[in-house]
């Protein structure tokens, strides 16, 4: 498989400390390096890397893997997303490369449809003087419109349908792209007389189009449906544009609309995107995510944008986004107030828009106590211990509350929703302690030495291992055969298996030097199991020459296993 060889080269170019180092600060600790694991908030390092094994493990949330499993996880990816990143730092040309699995066959000639009709569309809107008129009256220049590549869907039903055919697409494809519906006799266009406003993914690919009506029908707006290329509440409508102002400006503006993105970057403010008309999700943050971890939300000041930013405030300081919130004036959104006021008034709100105890403080409907009360609420949410440090210092200077009153009822707090849970109190991140009983024992030696596996399962069916995850993790190993890394091993194995292997390869549990008496105890003690359990049986039947057949075999297994 192509897969695995692109694999291959990217292993021989990169190293996984390296790859890690782009993301967080490593240290040196005896042969693996240590950090701050990215995956869940810590203050003491339990992140470590191994640059012999190629292999990280956090010894805190138990997430563990390979380069290609860490990049997936730290950046969103799926594995090809992945292993094309890797190969991108790498400096591997990925055309030799092409993935050849029928998924990405569809995905290719899915890229290729949106982008054929991307260009349709661009050139029905120079045709079409109502559809320029009606974005220059609402006030887009020449150059954001070529910038975003707007565009033009015409009135009738089956241009773009026809197009497609002529240029020998097949029908399943086509339907799949979710731009053509299929009617009782033919197919036909789903956007008709629309603006088209093209949805890009990270890599500049178009992979859906929203489309506005130019007068006051409905929908409003039509967004693609979701398909392989594209999923709506995972999608931020303006993100490739803003990646690079997010960067430099160290923070994103989310807002809620298409408009309202355009018109904010052609006032400068670059670093702006929206969800697709959904509510935010936590993934939409992981995305963001991936540029900085401060965000600017910007809703609209009727009720409907308040309950909205409220509930994503919370989702934000959840998992540990640093938010401000600015809530505009009744029957604005960022566009009509840019044109109304200016960009300058707009900045000038953003950049004193409030921090969540301030939008908390001024919207809560309830009375003073009431509205602490809720601000501790928010407050109790925050994953990440300095931002809640923050928010409890703010909380008490801005209300006057004693600093001990607002920790005491954070306390109370959290008793209440553990009772209600019906359970005690969790530690922060609770990983089980391993026991190394014989079977852990041996799989353990078996990802230290996979030479020794051949050995081991002569003597210890696979069927005789009782633990699910340790019969399965040692199937894939003797089935990838000695030559193979660790890396070979993990694309086989499910995410609790994965962190067993990568827990053990850097925790073995045992004196790598006197591995092989190890093995021997070990195979000893699962294979008497079996022996034993007959035994009992056979005493409880009582058949005396059964039984003495049997001491025998075991005798001569123990001899076998030396
Ligand atoms: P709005 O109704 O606030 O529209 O919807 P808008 O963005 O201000 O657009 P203009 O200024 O009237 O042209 C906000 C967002 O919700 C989604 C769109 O993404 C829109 O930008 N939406 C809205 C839909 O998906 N479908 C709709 O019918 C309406
Ligand atoms: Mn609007």
């Amino acid at each position: 498989m192509k897969a695995e060889r692109l694999l291959e080269e990217i292993r021989a170019r990169l190293d996984i400390v390296d790859v890690i180092s782009d993301y967080l600060e490593l240290r040196r600790s005896g042969q693996n390096y240590k950090g701050l694991c990215p995956f869940h908030s810590e203050k003491t390092p339990s992140f470590m890397v191994s640059p012999d094994k190629q292999i990280y493990h956090c010894f805190g949330c138990g997430t563990g893997g390979n380069m290609v499993s860490f990049t997936m996880r730290y950046e969103n990816l799926n594995f090809h997303e992945a292993l094309e990143m890797l190969a991108k730092k790498a400096g591997i040309d990925l055309k030799a490369y092409r993935f050849e699995s029928s998924n990405d066959d569809i995905k290719d000639k899915l890229l290729d449809i949106h982008k054929k009709v991307l260009d349709v569309f661009r050139e029905n809107l120079r045709k079409t003087k109502g559809a320029s008129l009606y974005l220059i009256e609402r006030g887009l220049t020449e150059e954001t419109i070529n910038a975003f590549s707007l565009g033009y869907s015409l009135k009738e039903w089956n241009q773009i349908t026809n197009y497609l055919k002529g240029r020998g697409f097949q029908n399943p494809v086509v339907l799949q792209s979710g731009i053509v519906s299929a009617g009782t006799k033919s197919n036909y266009d789903v956007f008709r007389d629309r603006i088209i406003f093209p949805i890009f993914n990270l890599q500049n690919d178009v992979v859906g189009f929203g489309g506005r009506v130019m007068d006051n029908s409905e929908p409003k707006y039509l967004n693609s449906p979701d398909t392989i290329l594209f999923k709506k509440g995972e999608t931020l409508y303006g993100l490739s544009h803003a990646k690079e102002g997010i960067r430099k400006e160290g923070h994103a503006v989310v807002v809620e609309g298409y408009f309202d993105v355009l018109t904010c970057h052609q006032n400068g403010i670059n670093n702006t995107v929206a969800p697709l008309g959904t509510a935010l999700t936590s993934s939409h943050l992981q995305k963001i995510k991936r540029f900085t971890n401060k965000v600017f939300l910007v809703f609209d000041g009727d009720y409907a944008g308040r309950s909205a930013a409220r509930r994503s405030l919370g989702m934000l300081i959840e998992q540990g986004l640093s938010p401000k919130i600015l809530v505009l004036p009744e029957k604005e959104d960022p566009d009509s107030f840019i044109r109304n006021k200016g960009a300058t008034a707009f900045k000038g709100l953003l950049a004193g828009s409030g921090s969540p105890v301030d939008f908390v403080l001024n919207t809560s409907e309830k009375d003073r106590t009431g509205a602490v009360h809720e601000a501790v609420e928010f407050i109790s949410r925050a994953s990440d211990l300095l931002m809640k440090e923050e928010l409890i210092l703010e909380l008490s200077e801005k209300t006057g509350f004693r600093e001990s009153v607002i920790r005491e009822e954070l306390k109370r707090l959290s008793r209440k929703i553990r009772e209600k849970a019906g359970r005690p109190a969790a530690p922060a991140v609770p990983v089980q302690p391993l026991i190394y009983d014989e079977e852990i024992l041996l799989l353990s030696a078996s990802i230290a030495f996979p030479e020794r596996v051949p050995y081991i399962l002569k003597i210890v069916g696979l069927h005789e291992f009782r633990s699910p995850a340790v019969r399965r993790i040692m199937e894939e190993l003797s089935a990838i055969g000695t030559g193979e890394t660790m890396d070979s091993l993990m694309p086989h194995l499910d995410r609790e298996e994965e962190m067993l292997v990568t827990r053990l390869t850097l925790h073995p549990g045992f004196d790598l030097e006197i591995a092989d008496k190890n093995i021997d105890d070990c195979i000893r003690k699962v294979s008497s199991r079996k022996f034993d359990e007959r035994r009992r049986e056979l005493e409880m039947s009582g058949d005396p020459e059964l039984l003495n057949a049997l001491l025998l075999e075991k005798r001569k297994m123990l001899k076998e296993a030396r």
